[in-house]
């Protein structure tokens, strides 16, 4: 397995994979490995894998992606795990030993955009889930999927659309940037205040963003540019039941890896009287088991056309 100088046993992505995204609460790790389950199973979906193949899994994380397609396909498909994070390379290739594939994987460390060590048009498809989104040149990304894939070879990706959080961000500030302070209401304040610590909320800051600066459409036009054919995109929102009910697990948990979690931003940026007011008001509603959350997810499929 590739290895990098420094080495290290733990970054913030491994932070985030393996602690910070279920906030530390059991039950909310079972809940997210199941609506990630779910995303990954419509994402090979559209890879349509067959035996013998070899697929690049990229930003590979855990290895969820490689690994189920492994359990979906068998014993002949080979799969290229590929990730930025070191620790997070070597976490999967310890799952691949537990699973008994560590034969039928690699693994190397690099980023999205420079797939150094993998050739050119030597993969059949390329699947990537929730990595696009935190990489800055997404074409350069689009362009070494396209490098590396063989003629007729395929891409899935399954990325989140973060742009309307961003975007609701900068609606606030916008609303008491307007008014004189003493005609905004107090709630508004923090909610921009804890929105703001976790999403660009200027116009100048979404377009410097990675998280922030595309929507869907664009990653059409990023996938169009690299050179992909018979593109094909589904954006899927879904209103579904809040997955969090737990003030603590509330407090805890961060909506993506980049953003501080509710507790820090309080601590940081609240006054005793401001976090007394968010939790009377926020509260209720966090634990009101009606509470929902809305789900963003772009499902994209393309293929490297013949000469
Ligand atoms: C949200 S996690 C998703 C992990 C995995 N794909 C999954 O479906 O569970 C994002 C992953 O992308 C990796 N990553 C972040 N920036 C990257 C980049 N520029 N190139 C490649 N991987 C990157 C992180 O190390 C992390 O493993």
């Amino acid at each position: 397995m590739a290895t990098n100088e420094k080495n290290p046993t733990t970054d913030l992505w491994s932070q985030w994979l393996l602690h910070g995204r279920d906030a530390g609460d059991p039950h909310l790790k079972q809940t997210l490995r199941t609506v990630v389950g779910r995303y990954i199973d419509r994402l090979l979906d559209g890879a349509r894998l067959s035996p013998g193949e070899t697929l690049a899994d990229i930003g590979s994380g855990e290895g969820v992606v490689a690994f189920r397609a492994i359990e979906r396909v068998g014993p002949t498909l080979r799969v290229c795990l590929t990730d930025v994070s070191e620790p997070m390379l070597r976490h999967a290739e310890a799952r691949a030993s537990a699973l008994g594939v560590r034969g039928q994987c690699a693994f190397l460390c690099c980023p999205a955009d420079r797939l150094a060590g993998l050739a050119d048009t030597s993969v059949d498809v390329v699947a990537t889930r929730s990595v696009l989104a935190y990489v800055a040149d997404k074409t350069a990304a689009l362009r070494e999927f396209h490098r590396v894939l063989r003629l007729n070879g395929r891409i899935s990706l399954a990325e989140p659309v973060m742009q309307d959080d961003a975007l609701a961000a900068r609606a606030m500030k916008a609303v008491i940037d307007s008014k004189p302070a003493a005609e905004v209401s107090p709630l508004m304040v923090l909610l921009h205040r804890w929105k703001a610590a976790q999403y660009p909320d200027t116009e100048e800051k979404i377009r410097l963003s990675p998280i922030a600066n595309y929507s869907e459409r664009d990653l059409i036009r990023f996938a169009q540019n690299a050179g992909f054919t018979d593109i094909h995109l589904e954006l899927h929102i879904d209103l579904v039941p809040s997955v969090v009910h737990g003030w603590e697990t509330f407090l805890n948990s961060a909506p993506h890896p980049l953003a501080p979690p509710l507790k820090d931003i309080m601590a940081e940026r609240f006054t005793a009287e401001e976090r007394e007011l968010f939790e009377r008001s926020m509260r209720p509603v966090v634990e009101d088991p009606r509470s929902v959350s809305m789900d963003r997810m772009v499902y994209l499929t393309a293929r490297k056309p013949l000469p």
